[in-house]
């Protein structure tokens, strides 16, 4: 089987080591971001491969061709997997659409929000027979060691939500994937599930809203740690969002019946079945996330600076987890005729502090949308289209009023 990894960075490094440490797999990178194609071959020419350090030990492979090719990388491939930031997959996709085999699975680790809108925005016509598939988050904490030939796997993901479009290709990719990658796959519903699943997109911008929005400016004495500081104000925060959001599920299945959304679950019951055994105290919300070992010492995302540590609002909590994440709940939500309050304060705050506009006067119109994977920005106006292109749902489509 010939695989091709999309990407130069921490993930791409991890699966490329994981994966070509298998035999019968061929596995191909393409990287046409600045040197790190030349960076990269030099790097496994060095060391004779790219070697993994995982808590169960050490993997090593090398990939059969590392290229800034699209061409060279793709063509043939049976399974072409992003591992990049979510900003980077549109360009990537178009870049690699001519190449593809018209039957190839082609998917992103992680997914993101909207994943299956920018792919299939990205791919036109190419998209028509492939597969699409998308994973709920990357299965490993990971970073590179060394450029081109080492990274470590610092903790793996016990499960990991999946999600496909045809959505009947989920358990079929999963299954495949799940032996590929060692990480058990849980097939869900559809991407619309995945999307509106992510806790990331409540977790993270609200609490750096929760944690910043009342700064002074002035600089911290220390880094801030991140989820130890969740009081009872931010955590007040993050169930009104979560409550938001399941009012946007409740009003979709009430629309749609024959939808599964029974991934889309509350913060607290997310909380209370990803990390069970690592919380001290389940008594609140609050107490989910303060006494969370595994959430235990991370900090906030901070620079230093002179005199002391200032937040960092470039940081992916915003910058990926906005316009990939929640401006796409967000923007199903205004489709639906969901008010969501809470998330809009949040958005509102969030895109004064990334310089961006997204909403103006409570409606997502505004002029950086286009970056981001809101399904406005794709010229979706209302919700049976949506159901339509991510639920293969046979719906009456409107006109559409969007375009960019
Ligand atoms: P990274 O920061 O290491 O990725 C950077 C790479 O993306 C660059 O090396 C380059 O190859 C590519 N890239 C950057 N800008 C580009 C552009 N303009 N055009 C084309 N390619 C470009 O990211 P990492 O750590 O590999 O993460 C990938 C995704 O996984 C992100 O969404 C991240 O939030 C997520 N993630 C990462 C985790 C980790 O432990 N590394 C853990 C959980 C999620």
């Amino acid at each position: 089987m010939i695989i091709t990894i999309c990407g130069g960075g921490n993930a791409a490094h991890t699966l490329a080591g994981l994966l070509a440490s298998q035999k019968g797999l061929s596995v191909r990178v393409y990287v046409p971001f600045g040197d790190e194609a030349e960076r990269w071959q030099e790097g496994v020419q060095r060391a004779g491969g790219i070697t993994v350090y995982t808590p169960a030990g050490e993997k090593s492979g090398s990939p059969q061709l590392i290229s800034r090719h699209a061409r060279q990388a793709v063509a043939g491939a049976q399974v072409v997997i992003l591992a990049l930031p979510a900003f980077a997959h549109e360009s990537t996709l178009r870049a690699i659409a001519p190449y593809l085999e018209s039957d190839a699975w082609v998917g992103a680790l992680p997914a993101r929000g909207g994943f299956d809108l920018a792919a299939r925005s990205a791919l036109g016509a190419h998209a028509a027979h492939l597969s699409l598939f998308g994973l709920q988050t990357l299965p490993w904490a990971c970073r590179i060691q060394q450029y081109g030939s080492q990274a470590v796997v610092l903790g793996a993901k016990e499960q990991v939500d999946i999600a496909a479009w045809p959505s009947a290709q989920a358990p079929v990719i999963a299954a495949q994937l799940e032996t590929l990658l060692g990480v058990r796959l849980n097939p869900i519903a559809s991407f619309l599930s995945l999307t509106l699943a992510d806790t990331g997109q409540i977790i993270h911008p609200g609490m750096m809203y929760g944690l910043f929005h009342a700064w002074d400016g002035q600089p911290y004495p220390a880094k801030v740690l991140f989820y130890q500081s969740v009081d009872s104000a931010i955590a007040e925060t993050l169930q009104r969002m979560s409550t938001e959001v399941q009012a946007l599920r409740s009003e979709l299945a009430k629309r749609y019946p024959e939808l599964d959304l029974s991934a889309v679950r509350p913060l607290r019951e997310w909380m209370l079945r990803s990390y069970s055994s690592s919380i001290v105290d389940g008594s609140s919300l609050q107490s989910l996330f303060a006494t969370n070992r595994s959430y235990a010492g991370l900090q906030a995302p901070m620079r230093q600076v002179e005199g002391g540590f200032i937040p960092d609002f470039q940081a992916r909590y915003l910058a990926e987890d906005v316009p990939f994440n929640l401006l796409v709940t967000r923007g199903i939500a205004e489709l639906a005729g969901v008010s969501m309050p809470v998330i809009d304060g949040v958005l509102t705050w969030a895109q004064a502090r990334l310089g961006k506009e997204y909403l103006v006067a409570g409606s997502l119109r505004g002029a950086d949308l286009k970056a981001s994977r809101a399904p406005q920005r794709y010229a979706i106006s209302n919700l049976n289209e949506l159901m339509s292109v991510n639920n293969n749902l046979q719906l009456p489509i409107g006109g559409l009023s969007y375009e960019f």
